[in-house]
């Protein structure tokens, strides 16, 4: 079972644990029935002349123990149930974390979202569930056994009628397990419906057309989902009430037709009987918590799939990375190529191949037109793609996975869909002398500021946001800073302050500068200037028209 497995990711005891409290609790209630049955048939052989005290005593004994072990076993199956998870959400975090980039773009965000938090959810939530019916299922196994003690016939019996019950089951539940299949497409469906209006909000309340053909799509998503929830729940109805009637069957056959049939049955029937109606209450739970089982199992397969898709997709970084010798001095491109793994050939776009070099403390601007391969070039320049073919070096050391993460902390971006952390991750040690400098430096000391590690507030205009940005990659201290079209939304008064004070005090300072830029009246500013066209680079003279409108 694909729970099991996923629960006890890295607890190979917990299975043993979990098999050794069952078995106490399973064998305990078995034995509390037997002495009831014990009991009950010494009374109706000798009627009730006084208590039978060893009995009692037993009885009550066994009673402490089941308690025990029952309270332990269902626990103890929460809490590994809990930290199972927890283990397994923060392995596939870590696992997106170390993915290849390319290919994790693929990834659709609803996939990873399902995985990390709806279907950790779904098994989370129903733990108790899971506990009781893995309890009630060796408790079957306990009273089962004591049934064959009992009498061979009657074992057989039961174990044919619920042999025929559990096929029955199956069959539904193959068809169940093809419902829960569907209602877990229209449910990501739903799920994009939602996050697609909530990206898109502004553009739908700004016109009514696209809002009731949004609506109309969305409601079609939402009856879909109740459409076959239902069909779902009905089913799972239908298995449970199944289940139970089999049982009543169960009895029946063996009170009434097999005592006919044998002579020595006749004995203990009762007994049997008892057994079979203590055996009710757990095969109710078995079958109430199947459907519940099945979509945490369910959960539990998507999940592992989404693991093994990562661990596919995993860049081949080396754990034990090597720091790089030298202090930075270049970089370099030799025949690199890059294409995307997801794009149609027909519509293709190939970059490169690229011969380039940037020394320590240069100034380079990267010019050319919309979908040129700037923002691609430089997702390469930073580590982020790896090349199809060609070498990237460093200091004359080709990049590798001993490298990879030491070049990429060589590296501070603002990509132009950079993502603005409220907390200073990683730059909680910063001088708050420097960061009053700069958030000065870029006039914002009157929206904002640093306190305790994290910007006071982020909610500003775009254009301030991307200078609080920036002033996290300066704060970052590293020898590189990669730009992707910082300026396009600067007003012009800072975009002349950004060209004309900022790069240069940074330059200034030794920092390495690679910035994208369409801004032709400041190509001035730059040492050099590389020009893409259709994924193809060359250098031009700073005062070249092209790239200028
Ligand atoms: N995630 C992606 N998957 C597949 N193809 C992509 C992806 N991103 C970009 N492309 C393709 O790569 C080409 C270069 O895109 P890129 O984003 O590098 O252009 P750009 O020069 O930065 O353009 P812009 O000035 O508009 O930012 C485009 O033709 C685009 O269609
Ligand atoms: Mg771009």
């Amino acid at each position: 079972m694909k729970l099991l497995e996923l629960l006890s990711w890295g607890d190979n005891n917990l299975v043993i644990r979990l098999g050794v409290a069952g078995a106490l609790s399973g064998v305990g209630s078995a034995a509390l029935l037997g002495i009831v049955n014990t009991a009950a048939e010494e009374i109706a052989d000798n009627g009730i002349d006084e208590v039978n005290w060893a009995l009692a005593a037993t009885f009550i004994v066994l009673a402490v123990v089941y308690f025990l072990a029952e309270v332990f076993l269902i626990s103890t199956i929460a809490r590994q149930i809990e930290n199972g998870i927890d283990r397994v959400r923060k392995k596939l975090l870590s696992q997106i974390a170390v993915a290849d980039f390319a290919q994790i773009e693929i990834f659709g965000q609803s996939r990873l979202f399902d995985s990390i938090t709806q279907s950790t959810q779904n098994i989370s939530q129903n733990s108790h569930m899971i506990g009781m019916a893995f309890r009630s299922l060796l408790l079957l196994v306990a009273v089962m056994a004591y049934v064959f003690w009992l009498s061979m016939l009657a074992f057989f019996i039961i174990v044919v009628v619920v042999g025929v019950g559990i096929l029955i089951y199956l069959r539904m539940g193959k068809t169940l397990s093809m419902w829960f299949g569907k209602l877990h497409q229209v449910e990501t469906i739903l799920f994009d419906r939602v996050s697609d209006l909530f990206a898109g909000i502004k553009e739908v309340r700004m016109w009514s057309k696209r809002s009731d053909a949004f609506k109309v799509a969305f409601d079609n998503a939402s009856d879909n989902k109740a459409e076959i929830g239902k069909k779902a729940q009905t089913m799972i109805s239908r298995q449970m009430i199944m289940g139970i009637s089999a049982f009543y069957i169960l009895l029946a056959i063996i009170v009434f037709i097999v005592p006919v049939y044998s002579d020595s049955f006749d004995a203990d029937v009762a007994k049997i009987s008892t057994a079979v109606l203590f055996m009710i209450g757990p095969i109710s739970i078995i079958v109430q918590s199947m459907s519940v089982l099945g979509m945490a199992e369910r959960s539990a397969v998507r999940m592992m799939q989404l693991s093994k898709d990562l661990e596919d997709i995993r860049e081949p970084i080396a754990e034990d990375g090597m720091p790089l010798s030298d202090p930075f001095d270049h970089v370099s491109f030799e025949n690199v190529v890059f294409t995307y793994p997801n794009r149609d050939p027909r519509h293709g776009f190939e970059l490169g191949p690229i011969d380039l070099s940037v020394k320590r403390g240069e100034l380079l601007f990267i010019t050319g037109g919309n979908g040129a391969g700037k923002s691609t070039l430089i997702k390469i320049l930073t580590g982020l793609y790896r090349p199809v073919s060609g070498k990237v070096s460093i200091n004359n050391t080709q990049l590798g996975p001993q490298s990879m993460s030491a070049y990429r902390n060589l590296i501070a971006t603002v990509f132009s869909d950079s993502h603005l952390f409220e907390e200073l991750f990683g730059t909680t040690d910063i001088a708050v002398e420097d960061a009053q400098y700069w958030i000065e430096r870029f006039e914002l000391a009157h929206v904002t500021g640093i306190r305790d590690g994290r910007f006071i507030t982020i909610a500003l205009s775009a254009g301030q946001r991307k200078r609080l940005a920036l002033i996290t990659a300066i704060l970052e201290d590293r020898p590189i800073i990669v730009l992707d079209e910082w300026a396009a939304d600067q007003d012009p008064y800072f975009r002349k302050k950004f060209y004309r004070e900022i790069l240069p005090e940074l330059k200034q300072r030794g920092t390495t500068i690679i910035a994208v830029t369409h801004d032709d009246h400041y190509f001035d500013v730059a040492d050099r200037r590389l020009h893409l066209d259709t994924g193809k680079l060359s250098e031009l003279d700073l005062t070249d028209p092209r790239g200028r409108i």
